[in-house]
């Protein structure tokens, strides 16, 4: 029974860990979900980093600010934040294609 469960565990964590996910990942994203994560990054992200994303407490998060800055270690600071800065982790709320297509869409730019 305990082995079974961390079996399944470990499935889990090599699973999410050795997974690469694609731009197909974006697809799975519905519309009404897609709203909610400009929501989101209006209404919360905005309250550190700007309501028009031109920074705040956290840094502006405009595309001229984020050249050169990888998708990965951009999705990786939304879903992980980044220790010992104020910026928090949004695991709870987001999930990790959740964070890859906000960081995409801040890439690109958006005006939330
Ligand atoms: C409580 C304040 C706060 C909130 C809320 C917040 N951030 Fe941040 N964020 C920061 C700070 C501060 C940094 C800079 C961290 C550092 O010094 O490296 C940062 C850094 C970042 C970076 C990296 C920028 C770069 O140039 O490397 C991204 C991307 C980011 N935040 C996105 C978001 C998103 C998306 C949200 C909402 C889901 C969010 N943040 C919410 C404070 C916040």
């Amino acid at each position: 029974m305990q082995k079974a469960a961390l079996t399944l565990l470990t499935t889990l964590l090599l699973g999410t860990t050795s997974h690469s996910l694609t731009a197909d990942d974006d697809i799975a994203i519905t519309s009404q979900r897609r709203s909610e994560l400009l929501h989101l990054l209006k209404q919360d992200c905005g309250s550190c980093h700007g309501l028009t994303l031109k920074g705040g407490l956290g840094p502006a998060l405009l595309p001229e600010n984020l050249t050169g800055k990888p998708e990965p270690l951009l999705t990786a600071t939304i879903y992980y934040g980044r220790p010992g800065t104020a910026m928090p982790p949004w695991q709870s709320i987001l999930t990790e294609s959740e964070s890859r297509w906000l960081a995409r869409r801040l890439l690109e730019g958006v005006s939330p």
